[in-house]
């Protein structure tokens, strides 16, 4: 009724009022580990609202989300379905090439900490809009792969599927960062569909084979304990690493090719 819509009113001011304060309090939280399950103060699982601050203060991005749960919500089904069209291929190609192209998969979701940071670092502040508009890894997902060839068919194979947008790719491989770093990376959307809404939520899909990947933990870790700043000869020492794993790459990708050269003319026999 009336009152109802003069108390909203009312809210609306305090609201405005407090807003410093609720931005303050929202980094908080954002800043806290315990938030498991907590909804952001103008989070609301409704996306008809019908309380005009919420309006107000929320920058669009565009896809409507606007709490903390719904960002975990939308973007572990993002990550469950690329997860899920992957064991598909790799299954499919099992079945067509009798063997498998995926060693194995690993997923994550960033953790909140670690979203703040990387928006703090890059002068944002911590929104959810800005999570959503300016952090592409939320949701990661790193496919280990047996050979450098199967990188590419993967790739393809993403790139083919028609409801998955390419945002970026990087071919780390092609040209490996001056560490030595080696991978593949593609940024993509993958459409979530909601009861009332599709969103398109971005992933980031890594992918290398498994020397590559042995290569990048140590060297993550390395860097992460000597916080950047590691001993000349242990960077050069992993620059050496880096090629060797280029040259064993390339090498078990023709003992496999001759394998299966060899292995196909014995079937004729
Ligand atoms: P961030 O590094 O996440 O800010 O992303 P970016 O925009 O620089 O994108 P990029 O594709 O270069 O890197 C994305 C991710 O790849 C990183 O978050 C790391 O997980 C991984 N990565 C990139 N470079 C290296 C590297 O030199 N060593 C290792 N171990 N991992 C790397
Ligand atoms: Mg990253």
């Amino acid at each position: 009724g009336l009152g109802e819509k003069d108390s909203l009113q009312k809210k609306s001011l305090k609201f405005q009022d407090s807003y410093t304060f609720l931005h303050i309090f929202m980094i908080y939280l954002l800043c806290s580990e315990d938030w498991g399950g907590f909804v952001l103060p103008y989070g609301s699982r409704n996306p008809k609202k019908e309380c005009r601050w919420d309006m107000d203060i929320r920058e669009d991005n565009g896809e409507g989300i606007d709490s903390w749960k719904e960002v975990t919500l939308i973007y572990n089904a993002a990550l469950k379905q690329i997860e899920t069209r992957m064991e598909i291929l790799n299954e499919e190609f099992q079945h067509v090439h009798q063997y498998n192209p995926i060693e194995h998969i690993k997923a994550r979701i960033k953790t909140p900490e670690s979203i703040v940071k990387k928006l703090k670092r890059n002068g944002y502040e911590s929104t959810i809009d800005n999570m959503v508009k300016h952090v592409n890894d939320i949701a990661g997902i790193r496919v280990i792969c047996s050979f450098t060839s199967d990188i590419y068919r993967i790739a393809d194979m993403i790139s083919e599927q028609r409801d998955l947008q390419v945002l970026t790719v990087k071919d780390y491989i092609t040209f490996p960062k001056t560490s030595g770093y080696k991978s593949y990376h593609m940024i993509i959307t993958v459409p979530v569909y909601l009861s009332d809404r599709t969103v398109d939520a971005k992933v980031e899909i890594q992918i290398r084979t498994v020397a590559m990947d042995f290569w990048a933990s140590l060297e993550h870790k390395i860097h992460y304990k000597l916080e950047g700043d590691a001993p000349e000869h242990i960077r050069s020492e992993l620059v050496e690493c880096a090629k060797m794993v280029t040259d064993l790459d390339a090498r078990m990708l023709k003992l496999n090719e001759e394998l299966l050269i060899l292995s196909r003319e014995r079937e004729k026999e």
